[in-house]
């Protein structure tokens, strides 16, 4: 009598799929709502033991990404409109939502091509990460839609990818700068954004907002953890490694204004973005 129940269960009760093909497949969706629900899938199978722990496939170069938006170089954006008009505020919200649904296949690649030399708390805390962001992507897709606008409706810029790009050969490089730098940003300016929905009339997209930002300190915090054990393994002293990783593969610069609470929240000391700049 055959041992197996149904496709290929194994002892620890997970399936013949790897959690990288899973995390790949995830990637390619070109559909934001099927990427959406593809990675809730993905979250929601490794948590519940679904996944097998094995790192079999390559994660593309690119992922999906749908027909519309159009991607521009961020140069040729066009003006979001004065602050306060209807315009102004839609582009707004379609800028956030874009950062968001790029936010979800960041995630999904951290996990997906970093996963095998790291411990499973890395592909458990990347996936739930993963999770949140499809839901920050639907919650503002939402919104949009609620103000006779939608995801796609506007261009949005094409360099958010870049950072994914400039550091795949490097776990080190990519927790310093996505995690660390980029979104330890997203928690420097989005306080003034709630501050500006609620100024406008907005409660309940000040509302997504603070639901953003509390999850954005807990990603923060995953990149700095996993970051301090990375270093600890390569024998390199975090802040000086974190300093030199930044300034060779991030092109922007890391400067003022800090949410120094939200930061400390999120396990970054000052001393180590302090004077980057
Ligand atoms: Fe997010
Ligand atoms: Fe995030």
């Amino acid at each position: 009598m055959s041992q197996t129940i149904t496709g290929d269960v194994n002892e620890a009760g997970e399936t013949g799929q790897s959690v990288a093909a899973a995390i790949r497949a995830a990637l390619l969706e070109s559909d934001p709502h099927a990427k959406v629900m593809a990675t809730r899938r993905v979250a929601r199978d490794w948590r519940l033991g679904r996944l097998a722990h094995v790192f079999d496939v390559a994660m593309p170069d690119e992922p999906g990404r749908p027909e519309t938006p159009e991607l521009l170089p961020p140069n040729r954006m066009p003006k979001r409109g004065k602050a306060g008009s209807e315009r102004g505020r839609i582009a707004l919200w379609h800028a956030i939502a874009h950062i968001e649904f790029v936010a979800i296949d960041l995630a999904l690649d951290m996990a997906g091509r970093f996963g095998a030399g790291m411990d499973r708390q890395f592909v458990d805390d990347f996936l739930s990460v993963a999770a949140d962001e499809a839901i920050h992507f639907a919650l503002l897709d939402r919104h949009l839609r609620k103000s006779g606008s939608h995801y796609g409706a506007l261009p949005a810029h094409n360099g958010l990818w870049d950072a994914a790009s400039e550091t795949r050969h490097d776990v080190a490089a990519r927790l310093a700068v996505v995690p660390m730098v980029l979104e330890a940003r997203g928690l420097d300016v989005t306080p003034a954004t709630i501050e500006r929905a609620r100024a406008v009339g907005d409660p309940a997209g000040a509302r997504i907002l603070e639901r953003i930002l509390d999850d954005e300190i807990r990603h923060v915090r995953f990149g700095a953890n996993h970051f301090a054990a990375t270093a600890e393994r390569l024998g390199k002293e975090p802040v000086n490694l974190w300093k030199t990783l930044v300034s060779r593969h991030f092109r922007g610069t890391v400067k003022p204004p800090f949410n120094d609470s939200a930061r400390s929240a999120a396990g970054l000391p000052l001393g180590l973005y302090a004077g980057v700049a």
